[in-house]
């Protein structure tokens, strides 16, 4: 079965689906099964009453948490073997993104003084893969999962999601090794999904302070006390292994602390917007991915 040709034929148009495309459906919906756990998690199901259920549960989670968490989407074997598929490209030829920030990503915020103690600075390392350097793999398959797309916008509230354009950014796969971090910052899309392949042996916390500002609110004295480690509305989010993550990360700071121990921590990121054709600028590129091609 050429699984991969039938995701780019049903992703290109991510909702119209004619007759050939449905007799590939059939098939692609058996490969899933493999890889996702579709019992408890009916994603593949709409109009039935237990998608709605979960669709509900998402979306309370969102409104209260600012975030769900589906814990065994992805089955143990398909974590262990995703990794293994994952571990040589990431040995061989991943990224090192390494850069002292501060938590906007920005070299300046305008009407900020440089030198307001929301500015500070904090230091970011992980090692990155892009998705055209795991083409194929078991992380692809998720992210270009049709019914995935059409349950998380059912979550959101969207009408429609697609996936990105940018044939680097769509699907990133990070790995932080002892003593790594990716630090405070907020997120600049709307909501972010992760996938938790790894866990590591310790640290690698992931950390959060909801809502710390608002698009009419920049809250620049509440960012300043949040790196000050003087905020008591911080709180963590226990993930496990895959666990598939909705979080909205744009108005709420985030962390990961320092992972410490042998094992790595890997996590995908995979990234859908409201409009097709989304990409990341030559830019952000550089920044990421230390590539704009
Ligand atoms: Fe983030």
């Amino acid at each position: 079965m050429n699984f991969h040709y039938y995701l780019s034929i049903v992703t290109r148009q991510p909702f119209s689906v004619n007759r050939e495309i449905s007799n590939r459906t059939e098939e692609g919906l058996k490969a899933m099964r493999h890889l996702i756990d579709l019992n408890k998690f009916p994603i593949d199901q709409p109009g039935h009453i237990e998608y709605q259920s979960l669709v509900d549960r998402c979306r309370r989670d969102l409104d209260t948490l600012g975030n769900y968490s589906l814990d065994g989407f992805l089955k143990p074997s398909v974590c262990e073997a995703a990794v293994n598929e994952i571990a040589p490209v990431m040995a061989r030829e991943s990224f090192t993104h390494k850069r002292s920030h501060n938590i906007y990503f920005l070299d300046e915020v305008p009407g900020l003084d440089p030198d307001h103690p929301a500015l500070k600075k904090v230091q970011t390392i992980n090692h990155t893969l892009c998705a055209d350097q795991i083409d194929g793999q078991i992380v692809m398959q998720v992210y270009e999962y049709e019914p995935l797309v059409r349950f998380i916008a059912d979550t959101m509230n969207k009408n429609e999601l697609f996936l990105m354009a940018d044939p680097l950014a769509r699907v990133n796969v990070l790995s932080y090794r002892s003593g790594e971090a990716l630090n405070w910052h907020f997120d600049r899309s709307e909501f972010t999904v992760t996938l938790l392949l790894q866990s590591a042996e310790g640290g690698g916390a992931f950390e959060y302070r909801p809502n710390l500002r608002a698009d009419d609110d920049p809250n620049y004295d509440g960012v300043a006390r949040l790196l000050e480690g003087k905020d008591p509305g911080k709180r963590v989010l226990e993930l496990k292994p895959g666990t598939l993550n909705v979080f909205r990360g744009k108005n709420t700071a985030h962390r990961l602390t320092c992972v410490e121990g042998s094992r790595d921590r890997i996590v995908a990121v995979l990234s859908y917007y409201e409009h097709a054709g989304k990409r990341f600028s030559k830019e952000e590129l550089i920044g990421f991915f230390g590539r704009a091609e």
